[in-house]
């Protein structure tokens, strides 16, 4: 059958019936927000690659981890910027460095929000490398060996999930046995599966200043071009032993979500990258496009291609949305 007896409109034709039939719906349980920490009090500076965001100190930190879980989004992803940096990234692993003191504060202070760590030296490396290396290239087993030091100092200080982020080959296997061996089994891993080397990523290397200072990280992270390496490399995860896999970026690798999704039976997270966010922002600020529009599209197009949750700048905004019921595109 066909027109003019079926007639698709006819499910369009008022808000009502719309939401009746809406098959995809971005709520804010699905959302993680990615928070910087820096060393010292009292800070809290807006990222100037990234409106809305802030660099936090860890007293600051809490008043925005408090804001996020009364909002109701379920968890946050920290990053750290040190105070020191150097060729092996010595300060990832200090038992009072950023991350893990922040871990400790959001734990002790804001009950019921869980803490995720990217688990990467890109922050705390001279070179701007996400680990050791060595004549000149990313030196793959001596990066999984500083990466088990790093799970478990973070471990140590109370993070609930550890999100590896660095594409080092091996490094589930690595990270899952050095946790397990810590008597940590409890704490799940979150890989960053199939991550690409990006252009998006450009304001989050501004906001953490790790823009690699010789080469680019295109021997670790994947060429953007392959569909069939990135479902390669996801597999290798689930053998490993990842409990949550990640696509990274999320708008320009919306078919790799999808594929993911169909093959795979672990939970998938997608991560909306600085630069996706970024342009929105920018654009809007222009006039050119409806930012709140945009931003609410952008993350219903990433639920339909079939993550279950998503890693984004705008969790926030989202989550006041939508406690004003102002979701509506
Ligand atoms: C690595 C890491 C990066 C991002 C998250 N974890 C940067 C990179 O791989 O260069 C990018 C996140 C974003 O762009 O929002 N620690």
């Amino acid at each position: 059958m066909g027109y003019p007896e079926v007639r698709m409109r006819r499910l369009r034709l008022n808000p009502q019936i719309r939401n009746l039939v809406r098959e995809t719906q971005v709520d804010t349980s699905d959302l993680i927000a990615p928070l910087f920490i820096v060393p010292g009090k009292g800070i809290k500076k807006e990222i100037s690659s990234l409106a809305n965001q802030y660099h936090l100190s860890v007293d600051q930190c809490i008043e925005s981890a408090q804001r996020i879980r009364d909002l109701g989004i379920p968890s946050v992803l920290l990053f750290g910027i040190p105070e020191h940096k150097d060729a092996r990234g010595s300060s990832a692993c200090e038992a009072h460095g950023v991350i893990q003191r922040a871990s400790e504060a959001i734990k002790r202070e804001v009950p019921g929000l869980l803490v995720i760590s990217d688990l990467c030296y890109c922050e705390y490396t001279d070179h701007g490398h996400c680990g050791i290396v060595t004549n000149g290239d990313l030196d793959n087993d001596a990066t999984i060996t500083v990466l088990q030091e790093q799970a478990l100092s973070h471990a140590r200080a109370g993070v609930d999930v550890i999100a590896p982020s660095g594409m080092i080959d091996g490094m589930v296997r690595g990270l899952r046995s050095a946790l397990d061996g810590a008597a940590f089994d409890n704490i799940p891993i979150m890989s960053y599966s199939a991550k690409f080397a990006s252009s998006f990523y450009g304001p989050f290397r501004e906001a953490v200043d790790s823009t690699p200072t010789f080469g680019d990280r295109r021997t670790y992270q994947m060429d953007p071009a392959n569909r069939r390496q990135a479902l390669r490399e996801v597999a290798l995860d689930v053998e490993e032993g990842a409990d949550i896999l990640m696509v990274k970026p999320a708008l320009a690798f919306l078919d790799i979500i999808r594929e993911v999704r169909d093959k795979f039976d672990l939970p998938l997270a997608a991560y909306n990258v600085s630069g996706e966010y970024a342009m929105v922002k920018a654009a809007a600020a222009k006039g050119w496009i409806d930012g709140r529009r945009v931003m609410l599209e952008s993350l219903l197009s990433i639920k339909r291609a079939g993550a279950d949750m998503i890693i984004t700048y705008f969790a926030e905004e989202f989550a006041e949305l939508a406690r004003r019921g102002e979701t509506d595109i």
